[in-house]
């Protein structure tokens, strides 16, 4: 069995000596916020490059005063923690890096009590949904959580109670993934990916206000297909029945990256195959996240600092 090095609480050390009490209180309740970030393996160098991490970090910090968690760090001090612990388990491969913060008290009773933790995990991960085929999906019968039940824009542990019911249910029903509608009936996200339709060349996808998570990935999208391709996205409210008629449907994450969607609830999405705006867009996510379109280099961060120089003056 591997013991990876983690880092928890202020220190690097092996996996199996990073013990929690049973009664941690983010086990019971649900208490914590975590991010998901990707780093990509370039061939070509051996440079392993973390994607936007410090959009995630930011996003991560915003979130956790939800739940009144303090991090000790800042996201330039995260940053360097995440390349630290690909380097300290030698990864030279792709690597998806999961920070944790989370109430760590170990007394009964749900209010918010001020013990906090924070670990982060780093484990090598290929692809985590098929980006090469069309995904069969079906519209959950599970709604997206309400903001005012518990914020989907913030990654908290308990909410992917919701996601892990949409998921389960999509596979035990056949389906690749589910889409999950919010409480007004309207296209919210996938269990932990944003959604995205194609019509009349223009990309469409759910507002913010619509029960998702304001992913980093969703930002790239619409950076690349508006800065690369000259696709304009509107950000607006979406029906379910635009999911049938669209072009185009694909899902987008850190994890899941850029997924085409050929089927919904059974109902074929445009020709049945992926179509060119999404994969065009696959293209575009592919070159960004190795660094090979220069004027997004400031995206990415080197773990083995073998192209650090580049990197800035990619971002100048
Ligand atoms: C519910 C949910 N929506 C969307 C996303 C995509 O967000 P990002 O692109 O920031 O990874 C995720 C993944 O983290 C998620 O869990």
């Amino acid at each position: 069995m591997t013991d990876n090095v983690v880092f928890w609480n202020g220190a690097f050390l092996p996996d199996s000596q990073a013990r929690l009490p049973l009664l941690t209180h983010a086990l019971h309740y649900g208490t914590g916020v975590f991010e998901g970030i990707r780093a990509y393996h370039d061939e070509g160098t051996g440079e392993v490059l973390l994607f936007r991490p410090l959009d995630h970090f930011r996003r991560m910090l915003h979130n956790v005063t939800l739940l009144n968690i303090r991090v000790p760090h800042p996201p330039e001090d995260l940053t360097d923690i995440a390349a630290d612990l690909i380097r300290r388990n030698g990864f030279r491969a792709d690597v998806y890096v999961r920070p944790i913060a989370y109430k760590s008290s170990a007394r009964i009773g749900v209010t918010l009590p001020a013990e906090d933790s924070f670990a982060m995990i780093a484990v090598p991960l290929g692809d985590y949904l098929d980006t090469r085929k069309g995904l069969h999906c079906g519209v959950s019968s599970w709604r997206r959580l309400q903001d005012n039940a518990i914020p989907s824009r913030a990654k908290i542990c308990g909410a992917y109670v919701n996601s892990a019911l949409a998921a389960q249910e999509a596979r035990d029903r056949g389906f690749d993934e589910a889409i999950l509608l919010n409480e007004a009936g309207h296209v919210a996200e996938g269990s932990a990916m944003n959604l995205f339709l194609a019509r009349d060349g223009r990309l469409i996808t759910p507002d913010v206000a619509s029960g998702i998570l304001e992913g980093v990935t969703r930002d790239t999208v619409m950076t690349l297909a508006c800065e690369t391709m000259g696709v304009h996205t509107v950000e607006r409210v979406v029906e379910r029945s635009e999911l049938y008629v669209a072009d185009e449907v694909f899902l987008c994450g850190t994890a899941a990256q850029i997924a085409p969607v050929t089927r919904v609830d059974g109902k074929t999405v445009g020709t049945g195959k992926p179509g060119p705006i999404t994969l065009e867009l696959q293209e575009q996510y592919g070159r960004a996240v190795r660094r090979r379109l220069p004027r997004y280099a400031a995206w990415t961060e080197p773990v083995y600092g073998t192209d650090a120089d580049d990197a800035k003056r990619g971002a100048a």
